[in-house]
């Protein structure tokens, strides 16, 4: 196993997606533990990007619960129903990635922290159902793009190849 990530430092973002997803992939293909590899995975991103928060959210029946993440204390349960709440919600109710410009201007968007200024957020499907989602929040407004959506949802994918 990887002891060390190597990242590029003040690289295109692209590069460094290109850089952290096969250490993901070998990271996770050692291990068997879905709590595990999602802490990593957590890790991995913030050591490489450091934005405000990264982690995620595993669907239990009607609500979002809190994952491992890495960044400030942060709302531990989302409800689904009877309405799917926040940016999280959205996108596992719609089974969309959520890309959030801008957060105040996301009907609902649960401020879980106020220095968040931007988010996106990727759901993990499997079953039909939406079981996990990757949230990311950023302290600056507009920054996540497609480049972070496709590379987000290569990440969900290895993981969804790994456990589901
Ligand atoms: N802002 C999210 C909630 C989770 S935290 O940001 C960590 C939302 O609106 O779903």
């Amino acid at each position: 196993m990887a002891e060390t990530l190597l990242v590029t430092k003040d690289a295109p973002k692209d590069q460094v997606y290109e850089e952290i997803i096969p250490q993901i992939k070998s990271l996770i293909d050692g291990e068997d533990n879905l709590v595990a590899n999602l802490a990593n995975i957590a890790a991995v991103l913030d050591t490489a990007f450091g934005h405000l928060w990264t982690g995620f959210y595993v669907r239990e029946g009607e609500t979002l619960v809190l994952g491992p993440f890495q960044g400030p204390i942060a709302c531990t349960r989302i409800p689904l129903q009877p309405v799917a709440r926040g940016v999280c919600g959205a996108a596992a109710a719609t089974k969309q990635t959520q890309l959030v410009p801008d957060v105040e201007k996301f009907p609902g968007h649960i401020a879980c922290s106020s220095a968040s200024k931007s988010e996106i957020v990727v759901p993990l499907v499997a079953d039909g159902e939406t079981q996990i989602v990757l949230d990311i929040d950023s302290e600056y407004l507009n920054t996540f793009d497609a480049t972070d959506q496709l590379y987000c949802e290569k990440i969900i994918d290895l993981l969804k190849e790994r456990h589901f």
